[in-house]
């Protein structure tokens, strides 16, 4: 009977932070591998969505446009898009865990904080939602903690 509890709250330990809102420290991805990131989408990305993210013969993939667009969708989504439909014309030429690279430096130049865990395949960390990835929560009053946005347009 203990031992049942004790297994039940164990379970429920390791359940937990699957469905548990994103806390803005717990980041999604390390700094080293935005850093990683940032020479990939100079390499594979930035002659249409501009170096430092804001746009060109592609959207912009920094600030509001993107927090509208991507906001309400999974981490997952983000980069299974990326994986299939990006490059356009050569889709899926990027490996994708330097899919993953960039898209910890699309969070990073978004203001999302770093962790001390990479983004990686098959991680929960991908269910996510964007926002929560970026520290916004929708359900709790948390602005005061967050940093004022680098660039609004
Ligand atoms: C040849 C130009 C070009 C290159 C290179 C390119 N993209 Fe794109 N990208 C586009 C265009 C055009 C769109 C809009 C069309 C669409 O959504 O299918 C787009 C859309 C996107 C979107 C969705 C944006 C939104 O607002 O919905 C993401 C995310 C994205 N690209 C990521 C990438 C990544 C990551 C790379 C590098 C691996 C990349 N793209 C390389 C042209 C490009």
């Amino acid at each position: 009977m203990t031992r049942i509890g004790l297994l039940v709250a164990v379970a429920l330990m390791f359940a937990a932070p699957v469905s548990r809102a994103a806390d803005p420290a717990d980041g999604v991805y390390t700094p080293a591998q935005a850093q990683q990131g940032r020479a990939l989408y100079g390499a594979n990305c930035a002659a249409c969505h501009g170096a430092a993210l804001q746009g060109g013969a592609g959207p912009a993939l920094a600030g509001d446009h993107f927090r509208a667009t991507w906001g309400t969708r999974t981490l997952a989504s983000l980069v299974a898009f990326e994986h299939s439909q990006m490059p356009p014309g050569k889709p899926g030429s990027v490996p994708e865990p330097d899919d993953l690279a960039i898209t910890a430096f699309i969070l990073q130049m978004n203001d999302a904080p770093a962790g001390t865990r990479a983004l990686a395949a098959g991680s929960p960390l991908l269910g996510r939602r964007v926002t929560d990835a970026l520290g916004e929560q929708a359900s709790a009053p948390t602005a005061a903690a967050t940093p004022a946005p680098r660039n609004r347009s």
